[in-house]
């Protein structure tokens, strides 16, 4: 019997200890104040490829997230990683890119995205596949649509939905 009453004791102490770390936790889902992603050419490198954005063609960039529209806005996050033209017509492109948050109440945290769209459509859709700190088993998505452009300079408005568990 001994054996038997110490699996049953085992097992509910592991069920209490469960119950007491869903109550610290708790899921959330938030839609985080628009980012604004800074598309400069002075912080993206061509690293394999055709220049002139044909398939095959990659880039890994850093660029600066900010606050605002304008490239002298405050600075509050970065997204690095790979920008891939990945469609035979050079149409399409994968993006893998990590969000740095560097500054502000998710400082320190990251969210990753990833995802194929028409970098020319109006508005293009990634997944958000994971996160780090405050964003720990974070899932979503984002939405990119382009509000400022030149020859070689451009703002993409980002809008992304999480859920993820937060941590009390
Ligand atoms: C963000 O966090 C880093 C590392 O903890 C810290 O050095 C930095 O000062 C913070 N930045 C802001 C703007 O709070
Ligand atoms: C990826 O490259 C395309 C050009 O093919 C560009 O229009 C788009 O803005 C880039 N995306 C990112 C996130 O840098």
């Amino acid at each position: 019997m001994a054996p038997n009453l110490s699996l049953s004791s085992t097992i509910k102490l592991s069920v209490i200890l469960m119950l007491a770390m869903f109550s610290f936790t708790t899921a959330r889902e938030i839609k985080l104040p628009a980012l604004f992603f800074q598309n400069d050419p002075a912080t993206r490198i061509l690293v394999a490829g055709p220049r002139d954005y044909r398939f095959g063609t990659i880039n890994i960039l850093d660029n600066r997230i900010t606050a605002g529209k304008s490239r002298f806005s405050r600075e509050i996050g970065r997204v690095q990683g790979a920008n891939i033209t990945s469609s035979l017509d050079g149409r399409k492109a994968v993006i893998e890119v990590s969000i740095i948050f560097t500054s502000g109440k998710y400082n320190g945290s990251t969210l990753e995205l990833q995802g194929q769209a028409s970098p020319r459509a109006d508005v293009r859709e990634y997944a958000v596949t994971g996160g780090t700190g405050k964003f720990r088993f974070a899932v979503g998505y984002a939405v990119f649509e382009t509000v400022a452009r030149d020859a070689q300079y451009s703002v993409d408005r980002g809008d992304i939905t999480v859920r993820f568990v937060e941590n009390l």
